[in-house]
């Protein structure tokens, strides 16, 4: 295996609480709740226009490839493909019988050769940029892939004043009793690796790359967000 996979895997592993195994079922776990209603309806006002049979929707970091499990009972005339690298999310999308294929790539730099130039009708991004060490480089190469008119929908956490994580995670904003060193290290360091983007930042990365905006909505009481986004025709 190349080291840079490699790399990108203990990465990932570390990033996913050290626990590949736990992240995969918790990604399975939380499939409804990250593709609820909200999720729904956005997706069918900016994807389902630049949809017909036949057409590609790539989903980039799909885990265990839930959401196109989904997409593949309700358009089977869809061709439905997910790029993954972390082994335990393979190994659970896997299990299951699909009707979509999974490429294998680091999505920190995936080969310009991973798609065709202009083959992809929607991409979609859930909570894959966070884990990224930049996004940048994604997409330019999925400028590329992406038809005239393709869309990208990226929904990720944006960042929260660290008080209001504090709070949310110790669910009280005084904290009286002697605190773990270690607890509170691991604790910090999900911040930084869970905060990373304004929804602003997001914005200003697409325009840079060469995307129009077609929508941008804070979701999750503001802790998220989720961007349609637009391969301009000409
Ligand atoms: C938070 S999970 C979300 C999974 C899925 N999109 C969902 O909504 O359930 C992010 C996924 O992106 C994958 N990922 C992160 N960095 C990646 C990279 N550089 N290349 C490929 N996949 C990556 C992770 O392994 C993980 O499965």
């Amino acid at each position: 295996m190349p080291d840079a996979l490699q790399e990108l895997r203990d990465y990932l592993t570390r990033h996913h609480g050290g626990d590949g195994e736990r992240a995969a079922t918790r990604a399975l776990e939380g499939h409804e709740r990250n593709h609820d209603d909200v999720f729904r309806r956005f997706w069918s006002e900016h994807a389902n226009a630049q949809l017909a049979p036949g057409s590609r929707v790539v989903d980039l970091g799909c885990g265990p490839g839930l959401f196109l499990r989904d997409l593949s009972l309700t358009s089977p005339e869809l061709e439905l493909i997910g790029v993954e690298a972390a082994p335990y999310m393979l190994e659970r999308a896997s299990r299951e019988d699909y009707e979509f294929n999974i490429r294998v790539a680091d999505l920190n730099d995936p080969p310009a050769e991973l798609f065709d130039s202009n083959s992809i009708d929607v991409a979609l991004a859930n909570r894959l940029f966070h884990e990224l060490h930049q996004p940048l480089v994604l997409l330019q190469k999925l400028h590329a892939w992406l038809k005239p008119g393709g869309v990208l929908i990226l929904i990720d956490m944006v960042r929260q004043p660290l008080g209001s994580f504090l709070t949310h995670k110790f669910g009280q904003d005084r904290l009286d009793e002697a605190l773990d060193a270690r607890e509170m290290a691991a604790l910090f360091e999900d911040y930084f690796e869970h905060n990373r983007y304004h929804d602003y930042d997001l914005l200003a990365l697409l325009a840079m790359t060469g995307y129009e905006i077609l929508a941008d909505e804070p979701i999750r009481s503001g802790r998220a967000v989720q961007i349609a986004a637009r391969k301009p025709v000409n």
